[in-house]
């Protein structure tokens, strides 16, 4: 398996998308608007806000995720790129983004690129892990990779978890006016038990394990996938214990 294997995040992680379709609803796209979806994946949800009539541009720098996309949705606009240097060509009515910000720790850069993408009062719509975001996912592979007696990486060099104050400050300081910022915990269904997580390990924590001698690596997987699995596992299901953060914030000069 790749780490963006488009098959697996359409299958095992199909609850990104699936939950992102109630951050589609808060979008609220209109026919005829002009749409970003930043980081757009296997294109699940451009299709999902398509449906509207809006005219949809989705970005993300995974070819093999485009190439999903496309065979999904020939009409639909795809760039090949990546957010950190995303320069737009045009301006949006409406950026939307899901599960995807929290990988660019440069978050200052990025809001400064939206906000220049965005039409004056045009909004950004966006979900990402908040702070303490799957905790017990980090902390069971950290604790294991010490106890193995390897350098652990740190979390905040790989990705971003913000507090509400944290990101509310931060979308201030780059011109956005913030009309709703919620955070709050989403214990998430990961479906074939262990190798569900290990499928998540695979796509979403595989760099924490960038210390590892490759041919420990999958043993070690494993042994943390087991570790998560008892500490996540509620009456014989495992929930992963994602924390969200939610925005609705328009471009304000
Ligand atoms: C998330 O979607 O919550 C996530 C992404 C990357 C690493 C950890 C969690």
């Amino acid at each position: 398996m790749t780490r963006w294997d488009a098959h697996v995040y359409d299958t095992s992680l199909k609850y990104v998308a699936d939950y992102g379709k109630e951050l589609v609803d808060l979008l609220n796209p209109q026919k005829g608007e002009s749409i970003l979806d930043l980081g757009c994946g296997t294109g699940e949800l451009s299709r999902e806000i398509a449906k509207s009539g809006a005219i949809i541009t989705g970005l993300d720098n995974s070819e093999s995720m485009l190439e999903k996309a496309k065979s999904k949705n020939g009409n639909i606009k795809y760039l090949n790129q990546d957010i950190t240097s995303f320069q737009a060509s045009e301006e949006y009515d409406a950026i939307f983004s899901n599960a995807v910000l929290h990988w660019i720790t440069n978050q200052d850069k990025v809001l400064e690129n939206l906000c220049k993408a965005l039409k004056p009062n045009g909004r950004l719509v966006v979900e990402l892990g908040a702070k303490d975001n799957v905790a017990t996912i980090i902390g069971s592979i950290q604790e294991l990779i010490k106890e193995e007696g390897y350098p652990i990486k740190e979390v905040s060099d790989i990705v971003f978890f913000p507090s509400i104050a944290e990101y509310a400050t931060l979308l201030e300081s780059k011109g956005f006016w913030i009309e709703s910022i919620s955070q709050f915990k989403r214990p998430t269904l990961i479906l074939d038990g262990v190798q569900g997580f290990i499928n998540w390990i695979n796509v979403f924590g595989i760099i924490l394990f960038e210390n590892v001698p490759k041919d420990i690596k999958p043993k070690l997987i494993e042994k943390a996938a087991n570790s998560m699995a008892r500490k996540l596992e509620k009456d014989e299901r495992y929930f992963a214990d994602y924390v969200r953060l939610r925005v609705v914030a328009r471009k304000s000069n």
